[in-house]
């Protein structure tokens, strides 16, 4: 079983990338091949809107993002890490979604793996623990809308420049069971299903 990693955050050894990793690391523990990558370190450019995936299910764009369009055809798990910027998933996030484009169809048809679960870890500065359940909500709804992902679990880290996740041994333990539990529940699921 593959699970693939992707990092929003510039901010390559922060908050997100910790959780993400930790996410991996409790994934890893049962058996998954897991991978990560950060937007930021890789050349991914953002949608340039030319349609021409609705012709051929294949992005034009030759760039890094076809490294991830690789992973993510054999990852039957998904782990999507953003820090909130102004209020909603961070620029490269965006890039990112916005490039899995390709795999929608003319007829909103599409040729996302099927059966693919999710984890999201979402990391903002503000403390309120409460906030930006909308953008957590988007972002639950619009993967399985489109692309038929479901959101299992969902790891959200309030105050997070105050009191940054390496530090915070009960978001640690969170996110390696949302990654445990990312893996029996796959195992559990038929990929396909
Ligand atoms: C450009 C920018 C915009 C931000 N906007 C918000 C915001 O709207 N709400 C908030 O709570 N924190 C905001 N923050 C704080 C980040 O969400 C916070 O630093 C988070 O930990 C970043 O994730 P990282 O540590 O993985 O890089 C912003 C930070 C930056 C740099």
């Amino acid at each position: 079983m593959h699970i693939t990693g992707i990092i929003g955050s510039p901010r390559p050894k922060r908050n997100t990338a910790v959780l993400v990793g930790q996410v991996l690391a409790g994934a890893a523990e049962r058996g998954a091949h897991t991978a990560s990558y950060t937007i930021s370190q890789m050349q991914i450019a953002p949608c340039n809107g030319c349609e021409a995936c609705k012709h051929t299910a294949q992005c034009v764009i030759k760039d890094d993002m076809h490294t991830l369009y690789a992973a993510l055809n054999q990852s039957q798990g998904l782990v999507l890490g953003t820090p909130i910027y102004f209020d909603h998933v961070s620029a490269q996030t965006k890039t990112f979604l916005d490039r899995l484009y390709a795999y929608l169809g003319p007829q909103l048809e599409h040729y996302y793996p099927r059966g693919v679960a999710a984890v999201l870890a979402v990391c903002y500065g503000d403390g309120d623990p409460a906030l930006y359940e909308e953008v957590v909500a988007w972002l639950r709804e619009r993967l399985s809308f489109y692309y038929g992902i479901h959101t299992l679990a969902v790891v959200k880290l309030h105050d997070a420049d105050a009191r940054p996740a390496a530090r915070r041994p009960e978001a640690l333990a969170q996110a390696f069971a949302a990654g445990q539990q990312l893996v029996d529940y796959l195992s559990q699921t038929p990929h396909g299903g």
